[in-house]
């Protein structure tokens, strides 16, 4: 979603109404509402900000079935002290980053989804290891050099209210000399290569996995209404990004800062 054209996602943002904004705290609005009408139906990525937090489960269902490439979660670096990862959501990378590092803190700002990241972590004994906060791109509740990864997964954009350049130094100072930053399904690669960042992306077919046919027509009617007739039509539950006019989670933007 980072990112998204003012004329996406027509159908999520016929959800939401200039009333619901109410629904965020001071610190939120201060970053999602913008100076204009601060009509979700005008802006997709308001409406992405009311989605987590009024159907944070709808939008968990989404991010389950939308599953990153493996080599995505192969590359990052293994068995480090302390990881930090912003955004974090309902964790579809967290979970992952749990077997990656002594110590994993999970930054989210969306209260709803920061219940479900700890109930799915409850239910795995992951509770120990990973804590999970509160917090923005632009003011991260770290000390400096805190963390030897530093990661944002389908969350950083350019915008200030979603990173930009204040939260990517926010990234940069929590991050250990010789650590590494990653900014996971970027949309923005022009934007991060003048920040000094590389570029990284992984081969093969890709498709999201939804639960049942039934749901694959349901959340496409939804979050990728161009692809919904073709999906009930061939009968899918596995449907390939193509089809959804979206770019998989195949890719990576990194940089090592220095030693
Ligand atoms: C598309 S979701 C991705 C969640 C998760 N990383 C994943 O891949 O499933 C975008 C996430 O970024 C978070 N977010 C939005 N603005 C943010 C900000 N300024 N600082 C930190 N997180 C932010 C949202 O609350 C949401 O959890």
């Amino acid at each position: 979603m980072c990112g998204t054209p003012a004329d996406s996602y027509l159908e999520l943002r016929k959800r939401y109404t200039a009333a619901d904004v109410s629904v965020f705290t001071r610190d939120e609005a201060s970053r999602f509402v913008p100076r204009g009408d601060g009509d979700p139906q005008n802006d997709a990525e308001l409406a992405w900000e009311l989605l987590y937090r009024l159907e944070p489960e709808l939008y968990d269902r989404l991010a389950s079935a939308e599953r990153l490439h493996p080599g995505i979660v192969d590359w990052l670096p293994r068995g480090v002290d302390r990881i930090a990862e912003v955004g974090a959501g309902t964790g579809r990378l967290t979970m992952e980053l749990m077997a990656r590092g002594q110590q994993v803190v999970a930054v989210e700002p969306a209260l709803p989804l920061r219940q479900i990241l700890r109930r799915k972590l409850a239910a795995v004994g992951g509770g120990n290891r990973v804590r999970v906060i509160t917090g923005f791109f632009d003011q991260l509740p770290l000390p400096g050099d805190f963390a030897d990864l530093v990661v944002a997964c389908s969350a950083f954009t350019p915008s200030p209210g979603h990173g930009g350049e204040g939260g990517l130094a926010e990234m940069e100072r929590v991050c250990r000399p010789g650590g590494c930053v990653a900014i996971i399904w970027p949309n923005h690669l022009g934007w991060l290569t003048t920040k000094g960042y590389r570029y990284l992306s992984f081969p093969g077919p890709m498709a999201v996995e939804f639960g049942s046919h039934q749901e694959a027509v349901e959340m496409a009617e939804i979050f990728y209404p161009k692809g919904a007739d073709e999906i009930r039509r061939r009968g899918w539950r596995r449907v390939p990004f193509e089809v959804l006019g979206i770019n998989p989670p195949r890719d990576l933007a990194f940089k090592v800062l220095a030693g």
